[in-house]
């Protein structure tokens, strides 16, 4: 089989001799793989690669020991700058077929470290799938401290390793511990703050929805008169407390609630969200068309998710004024991305 393309997630297109769509694990764009088929559905099927008969351009030996076992970093065949390039295709293809728009051929992704960027990890010891221990002796994508912590931990359990409980961005701290969510690529994270704070500007009233320990706000709220956080985990509460000081109006519940309960404001304010790989869920989506904020601001974890939702965005009448890409994971293909929304 010809590979056309990558798709979301990474898996090679292709056609089977039938011209039904084959998802191919493994496999580059112009590659020509010999494939077994591994399942079939009625639309498509799903592949692994047996052989490479012409390998593509950009292709590499996994430098990891573990690839292939562990179920992480499996974009690890691709050199970096071929993967970075294949975020980029896939993220242009996903838009134009989801949110029905075409991106800049070239928009931005912002890169940092290809190895040693985590800060943040959960560490599993069992083989994806099945009951297999794998002991992993050094992680290639861990920062130096946490493969120090990994020889500590004990082979028997899920187990959370956080690099540290405050860490310095662009020169304030900000405080959190593994019970809450935290940015795990910390080297590149002030890029995606200084763009975030760069497409806020200034104002009034900040809503920082999805705010978790208030890492955004925390950057943010020089620049308004008032700032209002909403995050549905509680524990997040006493973090964000010192991280944004007696200023700041926190709110320990859901966006959804939160948002119906409160639309007045959001027309008048610069809103921020930053939700799960989900994205965000009708309901909010519903609030947010209804109540048009002047500027929307929305950080992602899953470009697919961002673009459905770009989608419903755009037919309610706001305008996509800026999207970038970040690499917060290098050897996957994850990628990071804001987009900016004006009405
Ligand atoms: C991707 S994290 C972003 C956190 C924060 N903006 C940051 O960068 O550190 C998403 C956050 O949304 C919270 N969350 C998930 N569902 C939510 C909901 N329905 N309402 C409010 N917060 C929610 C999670 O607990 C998590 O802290």
């Amino acid at each position: 089989m010809r590979i056309e393309k990558c798709v979301q997630g990474g898996a090679g297109f292709g056609r089977l001799p039938d011209g039904s769509v084959c998802f191919v694990e493994g496999a580059l764009p112009g590659e020509l793989v010999e494939i077994k088929v591994i399942e079939r559905k009625k639309d498509f099927a799903k592949a692994g690669v047996l052989n490479i008969l012409e390998p593509g351009k950009g292709r590499r030996i996994p430098p990891c020991p573990y690839y292939g076992k562990c179920g992480g970093c499996n974009a690890q065949y691709a050199e970096f700058e071929l993967q970075v390039e294949l975020l980029r295709q896939i993220t242009l293809d996903l838009f134009s077929r989801t949110a029905k728009i075409n991106l800049p051929q070239n928009f931005e992704i912002h890169c940092g470290a290809q190895w040693g960027y985590r800060y943040r990890a959960q560490v599993f010891f069992e083989m994806r799938g099945s009951n297999t221990v794998i002991p992993v002796k050094k992680c290639m994508v861990l920062s130096e401290k946490l493969n120090e912590k990994l020889k500590e931990v004990p082979l028997t359990k899920k187990i959370h390793l956080f690099d540290n409980q405050s860490e310095k961005f662009l020169g304030k701290y900000i405080h959190a511990d593994e019970s809450v969510f935290f940015q795990s690529n910390l080297e590149l994270l002030p890029k995606l703050i200084g763009e975030v704070a760069r497409a806020a500007n200034e104002g009034e009233l900040l809503l920082d929805i999805f705010c978790g320990v208030g890492l955004f706000s925390a950057f943010l709220q020089g620049k308004f008169e008032r700032v209002i956080a909403i995050e549905q985990n509680s524990l997040c509460q006493k973090f964000a407390e010192r991280n944004l000081g007696k200023n700041c109006e926190f709110y320990a519940m859901g966006a959804e609630e939160w948002c119906s309960q409160n639309a007045e404001l959001l027309s008048e304010a610069c809103v921020l969200i930053d939700p799960p790989r989900a994205g965000i869920t009708n309901e909010l989506c519903d609030v947010l068309c209804k109540n048009k904020s002047r500027k929307l601001l929305y950080i992602s974890c899953n470009p697919a998710t961002l673009a459905r939702d770009t989608r419903k965005l755009l037919n309610a009448g706001y305008e996509l004024v800026d999207i970038q890409g970040f690499a917060f994971y290098p050897q996957t293909f994850h990628l990071e991305m804001m987009a900016v929304f004006n009405l």
